[in-house]
């Protein structure tokens, strides 16, 4: 009996100790077989009810004995086997820097951006100056003083945001989301005295949209006022920038037409960007499509921004950006301009 238990150590001493690069799995496998409830241990240990009591105390001992060594053995080999499983684990380099970076995408400038510092770099190549005035603008700069008479369709509120700010006195001056860049005209001749040359690029408002309206879009507006200023400045003026930025085989046409601010006043249109003028479906067959708003500035606008008409005239116009971009890159949808779709905006 005594021998079973010491063969018992021997064995399992020889098991533990063989399996060189022990795992735990195969440790715990060698832990049921010694000491486990069906164990080898366990079943000596159920033959012990034959032996006479003094040899039973005697086998227990070396029972009990083994038992612990073997448990000893165990544990040893255990931790042994963790640790090897660890440095193991280290040796294997968690990141691979060889691999290739996962790149951002990169933004750029919106075409609408684009399109605007465009507009403007040609204007000051050609000696304008850069102006901007409020968003929120009395509704004295953005009508009255660029002469709109009291019932002008274009100050409904149908087509204009009138905002009363909270707090102001029912009788305060009305305010406008303004609904063109016109009102910088008149800001710009107030804060200083002719000569004047200047643009005036920013956002506007209006109560529209569609596939071709926004409620909010950007306007870029001029200005040249000074002694003897005359339409053929304006037409040399805007034909330079027209070519510039439309390229210089572009055609253009000055037809009359009607702002309260200006007298004269002109559409300008340009040779349909699509099909060259011989007529397609963006320019609905005419060959032509407007792009500018333009004329002589009125003298009572003149007058409004404190010049005197009798001494300087000048020439304004102005121009939608959106629709100007929309033609330079073949855009169907003006809204398609301001849903941030990265898809739509990363072909520009
Ligand atoms: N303010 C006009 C609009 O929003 C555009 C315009 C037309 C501006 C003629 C001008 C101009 O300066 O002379 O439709």
């Amino acid at each position: 009996m005594q021998n079973y238990f010491q063969t018992l150590l021997e064995q399992a001493k020889q098991e533990i100790g063989e399996v060189e690069e022990i795992s735990s799995t195969q440790l715990e496998a060698l832990r049921v077989k010694y000491l486990g409830k069906k164990g080898a241990l366990s079943q000596g240990l159920a033959q012990m009810g034959k032996l006479a009591a003094e040899a039973r105390k005697q086998v227990g001992a070396v029972a009990n004995q083994v038992k612990a060594e073997v448990e000893a053995l165990l544990t040893s080999a255990m931790e042994r086997a963790e640790e090897l499983a660890l440095e193991a684990s280290l040796r294997v380099p968690k990141v691979d820097i060889s691999l290739p970076g996962r790149l951002r995408p990169q933004g750029h400038c919106h075409p609408v951006s684009q399109t605007m510092d465009d507009i403007v770099d040609i204007f000051i190549g050609m000696g304008f100056e850069v102006a901007d005035g409020p968003e929120v603008e009395l509704d004295w700069y953005n009508f009255e003083a660029l002469n709109f008479l009291e019932n002008h369709p274009a100050r409904d509120m149908q087509d204009s945001f009138y905002v009363h700010p909270e707090g102001f006195a029912e009788d305060a001056r009305p305010m406008v989301l303004r609904t063109h860049t016109s009102p910088v005209q008149v800001r710009t001749m107030q804060a200083q005295p002719p000569p004047l040359r200047a643009i005036m690029p920013g956002r506007v408002y209006r109560r529209d949209f569609d596939i071709t309206h926004t409620p909010m879009f950007h306007q870029v507006e001029g200005l040249f006022v000074d002694a003897n200023v005359s339409m053929a400045d304006l037409k040399g003026t805007l034909n330079a920038f027209l070519r510039a930025f439309f390229g210089q085989e572009v055609k253009t046409r000055f037809r009359a037409s009607y702002f309260p601010f200006t007298e004269p006043s002109a559409e300008v249109d340009i040779s349909c960007v699509i099909c060259k003028g011989a007529g397609c479906r963006v320019c609905k067959m005419s060959g032509w499509l407007e792009i500018l708003g333009a004329g002589m500035v009125h003298p009572n606008v003149l007058l409004a921004s404190g010049y005197n008409p009798q001494e300087v005239t000048g020439f304004a116009f102005g121009m939608g950006v959106e629709r100007t971009a929309m033609l330079r890159y073949g855009i169907g949808d003006l809204r398609s301009l301001f849903e941030n779709d990265i898809r739509f905006l990363a072909r520009f």
